[in-house]
């Protein structure tokens, strides 16, 4: 590209050097050309000049679903050696989630040699699964959106997994919220579609179309605007809080002025309607939505428009797709691989890890450190104090907080779906359409009253919606409920070793597992009969398993973090040279979030916006999938 590049340059030289230049031309006629050209240059470099990660080639034919476990656990479970160590890294990743796999898979596609590090005995983070007594169980995926053939989402996983990850859409309806209790308890249905999930809502809620109308208009604009946001973290730091700061940014775009609003301040002007309070906000992740930003719920609620999504396979064939693409062009996915400290150079560069256990440190070097393990375990844990003090690090650490911890029951049945009555349909359940107050109430709670007091809860099947997992788990069925605590409730147990926590915990969890068992059980009462399995994970699980600080979910997603100015300064480069974070802690939680932490981080290191990249490539397959679509129509036709 570069060598056409030049060729073309040459030729317009020597082409413009054969006109007859009039004497009387002035030298800034000449320049307004000049300039036009030396622009249109750099843009032409800067999108085709360089390697990009993204091509149609790198596509392969979709592959049968690997079945046999060893060799999956060969991609997923191939433990730390000094031995494993690829020669002459470019980069290591500390962390495994989907944020550390995709800027590793998009560092090694264009010949970085990259080293994922992860410190459990599983890649994949959020994202992978276990199997117990012959059940599979997901620890954070239950369903994604925009992955429509085409969509930039779905574009972006096939060119990390080569094309090899499979959806199956849930169908309609893909949520059942149900709120209140007892006689007076409500049933709604959320629909996917680009008009039919506003037009669903309206029918349901007749009084309040105009408030609806209203809410699918910000939702558009939060969607359609969010990259405003993301370049924030890509422009160089003092340009994006020039713009803000001089409020240039808000005429630019309204997306900065409603990621600053508070979901419950905004919809006050629009509606009384509680429980249509409740829907706009019924993606629960711990922030009361009188504290949480408008543009987050717009957008996760926009998220499901085109479909919910799931994995054929379960949620770990994400990592384990992604790890075999890593591989493949020469990079390694190591498990069981603590990383205890950041090496420094002398010039305060980062420019390595320590890896292990402490009887058997190793240091692994490599010019380029990122870090999927969070902003709090970064800085706070992985750092020398010294460097941690840093100013802009210690702004970048009081602006957050660590989130809500997960509570989560996995269940087993010795029944098929059809014999439990269940389906692919997600049912969240609200004991009070007033979230607000809900949540300040839970939440606040003494550790004792908690566990008979959980007032919402996600119930999901996962083996109900992947028919796949008929030949996984024949004849059986998985159950995942979900809700929040808080980290204090369980703290007491943190440095206990972690199947010998004593009677006590496991009396303290069984008794929220028992409440929300029996609250599943009233709307699938022949669930109760057939349990023949139950795990707990609890906040204090997920700091084990996933390092996770304080055992939170994510960071908490209050107004604070969505704050704009605050979005510029969270971005992937750090005040350490070379050291670079990716994940849900960089723009936002989910597993498209994790995505995308990881395509700015990629873009950072590269110093190359992929997005434009990406871009184009989508634009391509779309243009391609309209001639195919044609072709088809005219054979028909023959
Ligand atoms: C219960 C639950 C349900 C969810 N449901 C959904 C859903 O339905 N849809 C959706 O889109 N999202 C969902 N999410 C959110 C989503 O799973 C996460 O936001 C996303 O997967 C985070 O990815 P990540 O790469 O940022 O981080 P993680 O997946 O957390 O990865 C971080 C990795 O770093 C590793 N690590 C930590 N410290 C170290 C260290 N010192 N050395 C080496 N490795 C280390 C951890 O072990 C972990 O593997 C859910 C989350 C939870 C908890
Ligand atoms: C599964 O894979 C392992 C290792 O590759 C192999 O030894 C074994 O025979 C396979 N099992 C089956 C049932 O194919």
């Amino acid at each position: 590209m570069a060598d056409g590049l030049t060729t073309t340059l040459n030729g317009l030289i020597n082409k413009l050097s054969g006109l007859a230049i009039p004497a009387d031309l002035s030298l800034w006629q000449l320049a307004l050309p000049a300039w036009f050209l030396v622009c249109f240059g750099v843009f032409y470099w800067y999108v085709f000049g360089r390697r990009s990660p993204f091509s149609v080639d790198s596509l392969r034919r979709k592959g049968p679903t690997e079945m046999n476990m060893s060799k999956r656990d060969e991609v997923l479970k191939k433990a730390f050696s000094e031995g494993r160590v690829p020669k002459g890294l470019d980069a290591i990743v500390i962390g495994s989630g989907v944020g550390g796999l995709t800027v590793a898979a998009l560092l090694a596609k264009v010949g970085k040699k990259v080293l994922v590090l992860e410190q459990h005995e599983q890649a994949g983070g959020y994202c992978h699964s276990y199997t117990e007594k012959g059940f599979q169980f997901d620890i954070g995926l239950n369903y994604v959106g925009q992955l429509h053939e085409n969509s930039l989402d779905r574009v972006a996983f096939d060119q990390i997994t080569e094309g090899q990850l499979d959806f199956v859409n849930l169908g309609e309806p893909f949520d059942t919220i149900y709120i209140g209790q007892g006689q007076t308890q409500r049933k709604y249905t959320i629909y996917t579609g680009k008009t039919e999930m506003e037009a669903h809502l309206k029918k349901q809620f007749p009084d309040d179309t105009e408030a609806i109308e209203k809410f699918f208009q910000v939702m558009k604009v939060c969607a359609r605007k969010t990259h405003h946001l993301a370049c924030l973290k890509l422009i160089p730091r003092w340009l994006a809080l020039f713009l803000l700061k001089t409020g240039i940014a808000d005429v630019l775009s309204s997306v900065y002025r409603y990621s600053s609003m508070s979901h419950t301040a905004w919809l006050d002007q629009l509606t009384s309607n509680k429980d249509l309070h409740t829907i706009f906000s019924y993606f629960f992740y711990g922030v009361p939505p009188k504290d949480s930003s408008l543009y987050v719920n717009a957008l996760l609620i926009h998220h499901y428009k085109r479909g919910a999504y799931y994995p054929k396979g379960g949620a770990s064939e994400i990592p384990y797709h992604i790890s075999n693409t890593i591989r493949n062009y020469g990079g390694e996915v190591l498990v069981s691989a603590p990383v205890r400290r950041i090496l420094l150079d002398k010039n305060g560069a980062a420019c390595g890890v320590v890896v292990g256990n402490s009887d058997s440190e190793v240091e692994v070097k490599a010019p380029i450190v990122i870090s999927n393990c969070g902003l709090f375990n970064t800085f706070k844990n992985l750092l020398p104090p010294q460097i941690s003090m840093k100013h802009e690090i210690q702004e970048r650490l009081h602006r957050v907080k660590p989130g809500r911890g997960s509570f989560i029951v996995f269940c087993g049945f010795d029944a098929t779906a059809e014999q439990l009555d269940i389906g692919p349909t997600n049912i969240r359940l609200y004991k009070d359409n007033d979230m607000n107050k809900m949540m300040d109430r839970y939440f606040n709670m003494y550790k004792d009253e908690a566990p008979d007091n959980v007032p919402m809860m996600l119930v999901t099947f996962p083996t109900a919606k992947d028919p796949t997992a008929k030949l996984r788990c024949p004849g059986k069925s998985c159950m995942t409920l979900v809700t929040m605590v808080n980290y204090e409730w369980f703290e007491e147990w943190k440095d206990m070793p972690v199947t010998k926590r004593g009677d006590q915990y496991l009396q303290y969890k069984t008794r929220f597992a028992k409440h929300m068992f029996d609250w599943a059980c009233l709307h699938f009462p022949k669930l109760k009969e057939k349990l023949v399995f139950q795990e707990v994970y609890t906040p204090l699980s997920n700091s084990h398993f996933l390092g996770a600080y304080q055992g939170s979910m994510y960071l908490q997603h209050n107004l604070d973090l969505f704050d704009p100015v605050f979005m510029a300064k969270n971005r992937c480069d750090t005040p350490v040279k070379n050291l670079y974070l990716t994940g849900q802690d960089v723009f936002s939680c989910g597993i498209s979030g994790a995505l995308h932490g990881g395509l700015l981080c990629a873009s950072s290191v590269l110093n190359h916006i992929l997005y434009w990249d990406l871009l184009f490539l989508k634009k391509k397959l779309k243009k391609a999938k309209a001639k195919q679509d044609a072709q088809q129509a005219k054979k028909k036709l023959h």
